[in-house]
This record gives C-alpha cells, sequence and structure tokens, in this order.
C-alpha cells in the first residue's frame, strides 16, 4: 500500500520585504550581508546539538514513546479526569497541543466521543479556581500529572501538597496510582515524593529546558492521554529539522525567519504579534509568547554587554482581534511584526446558506463557506497591513494535524534559538523569573534565602507607601 503524502508547511515572508510594503520593510540587500551570520549561527547550533537535548527529542525517544503509550492506556481504561499541575514551559505546551488538535468543547463531550479523559490544566493557584475545580472532579476517578523541571517551583509544589493531603485522606494513604510525576532526570523533590508514594514517573533529559520541553514526556503524556498521535507529532518535528539544515539562509526557513525578526528589532519593531487565524490555535499563541519572551528578553549579551535584547509577544486571534486589535496594528506606532498562521483545510466546514437573499447586504455571503471567509479575512487583514506599510509573515497549514503541528513547534523553537545566537544571548536561562521565584521563597522563609530576605527588608524601608 501506498504510504500517505504527508504535507509540509509553508513559510512565506512576502509582506516582510521592502519590495512588497516599502522603504519600512527589510531589503534583498540587508538579507545577504546578515547571509554569513546565519550561516554561523547555524553551525554553531549544530555543533551545541549535545547539549542542546531538545533538539534531539524526535529521534531519542522511542522506548519512552511506547512507555506513555502504554501508560496512556492504563489512564484511560482507569480515569475520568486528568488534571496536569504544573506551570510555564510545564504547562503551556500541553494545552497548547491539546486546544490545537481537540474539540473546543471537548471536556462538555461523552467519554466515548472525547476518547480519552475529561483534561484540565492547572496552571495558577488562585484559591477561587482550586476550589472551582474540586467542585468538579471525583477525585476517586481522577490522576492528577505533577510537571516540574525543578520540582521546587513553590506554585506547583503547593498544589501538590494539597491534592497529596487530599488524596491521603481519601484513601488513607495509599495514594501513588493517582499521581504521575514528571520531572528532572536525577534531582528534585518530585523525585523523592515519587518514591515515597510510589508513583508512576517520566524523566525530562537534561538540556530540555521548561518552554523547550513541549515535545518530550511533559507535553507527549497529556497528548496522548486524549488520543492525540504523538508519533506523528515527532514525525512532524523531525521533518521541520530536516528542513532547517542548511547553512545557507535561503533555504533554512528557521534561519530566515529569525533574520527577519532580528533586522525588524534592529528597525524599532519591539512587538512580535502572533496571529492564528483557527481558533484552536489561541493557546499556540500562549506557549509561543512564553517562548519568545523568556528566551530573548536578556539583560546582558554572551560577552557580558548589558543589552536589555527581546521582543515583546503579543497574543491575538484571527477573526476575533480584527474587531479589537486591528485598527492599533494597522494605524499606531510602527512597532510591530504580525505573524499569521492559518491553514487550507479545517477539520470541518459550513456551506453559508442564501437565508435572505432580499437583502443585499448580507446575501453576498450566501453560498460561501465559513473556511472560505475566515481565510478571506485574514488576506484582508494582510491587505490592509500591507496599504499601511506594515510588515506581516504568513505560516501556512496545508491541513490541522499532529504531523503539521510536530512542524510548527518545531520551527518556533529552532528560529528562537537562531534569534538567541544572532543577538549573542543565552536563549536558554531565564535569570528574572529565578529573581521573583527566589523572592518568593525567601519571603515564604525557605532556608538558604536569608540573603534574599535581607535585600527584600532593605527595599521595604524605601516604600513610602504612595497610594490613594
Ligand atoms: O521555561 C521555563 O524554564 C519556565 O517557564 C519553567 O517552565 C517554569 O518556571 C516552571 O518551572 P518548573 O518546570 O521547574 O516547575
Amino acid at each position: 500500500m501506498q504510504e500517505k503524502k504527508l504535507s509540509l508547511l509553508r513559510f512565506c515572508y512576502n509582506h516582510m520585504m521592502q519590495d512588497m510594503i516599502g522603504p519600512q520593510g527589510v531589503s534583498r540587500e540587508e538579507i545577504v550581508i546578515m547571509e554569513s551570520r546565519v550561516a554561523k549561527a547555524a553551525k554553531s547550533l549544530e555543533d551545541k546539538r549535545g547539549e542542546m537535548a531538545w533538539r534531539d527529542l524526535p529521534y531519542s525517544q522511542d522506548d519512552v514513546v511506547e512507555d506513555i503509550i502504554k501508560t496512556a492506556s492504563d489512564i484511560n481504561n482507569n480515569f475520568d479526569h486528568f488534571v496536569l499541575l504544573g506551570i510555564g514551559g510545564s504547562a503551556l505546551g500541553p494545552l497548547a497541543v491539546h486546544r490545537a488538535m481537540k474539540p473546543t468543547y471537548y471536556n462538555e463531550l461523552s467519554k466515548e466521543d472525547r476518547k480519552g479523559p475529561k483534561m484540565f490544566v492547572e496552571d495558577n493557584i488562585d484559591p477561587d479556581r482550586i476550589k472551582s475545580l474540586l467542585d468538579v472532579l471525583d477525585i476517586k476517578r481522577t490522576v492528577f500529572c505533577v510537571i516540574s523541571k525543578s520540582g521546587a517551583t513553590a506554585e506547583t509544589m503547593a498544589q501538590t501538597m494539597i491534592i497529596s493531603q487530599m488524596l491521603k485522606e481519601t484513601y488513607y494513604g495509599d495514594i501513588g496510582k493517582h499521581f504521575i510525576m514528571i520531572t528532572d532526570q536525577e534531582k528534585g523533590n518530585l523525585n523523592i515524593i515519587a518514591k515515597k508514594e510510589n508513583c508512576k514517573t517520566f524523566h525530562i533529559p537534561r538540556g530540555v529546558g521548561g518552554r523547550f520541553s513541549q515535545l518530550s514526556s511533559v507535553g507527549l503524556l497529556p497528548a496522548a492521554v486524549c488520543g492525540i498521535d504523538i508519533k506523528m507529532l515527532l514525525k512532524g518535528a523531525a521533518a521541520m529539522d530536516k528542513q532547517c539544515a542548511s547553512e545557507d539562509v535561503w533555504k533554512n526557513p528557521a534561519g530566515m525567519g529569525a533574520l527577519l525578526q532580528v533586522q525588524y528589532m534592529k528597525k524599532g519593531r519591539n512587538i512580535s504579534v502572533m496571529m492564528p487565524y483557527i481558533d484552536g490555535f489561541r493557546y499556540i499563541a500562549d506557549w509561543y509568547a512564553q517562548l519568545w519572551a523568556e528566551s530573548l528578553g536578556k539583560r546582558i549579551d554572551n560577552d557580558g554587554y548589558v543589552v536589555f535584547s527581546g521582543q515583546t509577544p503579543v497574543k491575538s486571534l484571527g477573526v476575533t482581534d480584527q474587531h479589537s486589535q486591528l485598527q492599533l496594528y494597522v494605524e499606531g506606532p510602527h512597532d510591530k511584526v504580525i505573524t499569521f498562521i492559518r491553514t487550507d483545510k479545517f477539520r470541518n466546514d459550513f456551506t453559508i446558506p442564501n437565508a435572505y437573499p432580499e437583502i443585499d447586504d448580507i446575501s453576498f455571503l450566501g453560498g460561501h463557506t465559513l473556511s472560505e471567509l475566515i481565510n478571506v479575512e485574514q488576506e484582508s487583514t494582510e491587505f490592509a497591513l500591507y496599504k499601511a506599510g506594515r510588515p506581516s509573515q504568513t505560516i501556512y497549514l496545508p491541513e490541522i494535524s499532529e504531523y503539521t503541528l510536530g512542524q510548527l513547534l518545531y520551527f518556533f523553537e529552532l528560529e528562537t534559538a537562531f534569534v538567541g545566537e544572532l543577538l549573542n544571548i543565552n536563549a536558554f536561562d531565564q535569570p528574572g523569573v529565578e529573581e521573583s521565584k527566589n523572592a518568593a521563597y525567601a519571603v515564604l522563609g525557605k532556608a538558604g534565602f536569608e540573603e534574599k530576605r535581607k535585600e527584600l527588608s532593605e527595599k521595604e524601608k524605601l516604600n513610602k507607601l504612595l497610594q490613594f
């Protein structure tokens, strides 16, 4: 039997170029000047592949994938609710993939139609939200998947401690089968807890940071539990890796994407708007926002110079935000680059009936499909931006599938790494986030944070409490 031809996504950057949008655009000459820097970045990323284990996740997990598929099937047979406890890189990827691949109202479907447990991604600690979650769970039919690379994040650990106590009160101690832990390979508290409670554990390989972990067990287990084909997700990522293997920027989509964004940063376009025209991809924009913000927002470069680098990501949704944000994008400050994501083929479609032929103002819609309408709206937005000389680029998914989604995720991860190289910054640390985490530990009395506590009390002395 002939294997189905698998489709590759297309990255179209015409509307980023001067030829198309005029003086605000990037010229061919600018790209030519940067060609050797992109080649150097590609080589450097290839040389560092060993320390960047996230690059090899599409290839390195055969045994883990089988274990994940088996665990997912056990969960499916034994539980009705799957609750992910995690935050940041430990939550945004799983949420994005779930919402991209599953129906919008997945949790409202019957168990037969869902083909998986109800899914909850709990990435906040607002007590009202936790109470609201507990109100809808049957704890006896719930598995809690705790995801924390460090095993130290206060929010996730607090949630874990609350749930663990609650389960113990329900089961008089034996709670192992209600917990799954996903954490660092060797270190961290979750390994200790997993051992104590006898829980199934998956490990995040060294060299896979939180926001680059979606293609590890962090993202794969929650996806597999809901019947998402994780092998195809990884296959898609591998296809994108191959597509971006060249040192020649004209043959490397991630390298070209990165170069263009860097050029625009130099021109003062410090905002990157991610605007999918696929409703289920709104959380892909959220995931991208973290990837772009935490990776590129850096005070110093690799040589110690103060650079204050970065580009603020803004999540936007077509068509919804056409009716709230677009006015600003078209006529506001020249500080944005817009990225559209669209698909040639939605999983469903509706033909708009000519229900009121006598009303000229709306009868023109009759006979068109909703997929046609949403894509025409995207092209019209692109046109409005073009007319105003504003840059935009479009990623076309031939269809919405695990294969195209895997490509998309890997594309953004690699593009981010390329920008890191071009800006000469460390795209893989997050000292700003650590500062805030450490301050919280100090205030709450964690041992080893006494110095931080002193620093905080010095700041308090300056606080004049100016308020109404
Ligand atoms: O990308 C990152 O490294 C962060 O966003 C982390 O994912 C986030 O802070 C949660 O950390 P952890 O997974 O260690 O609990």
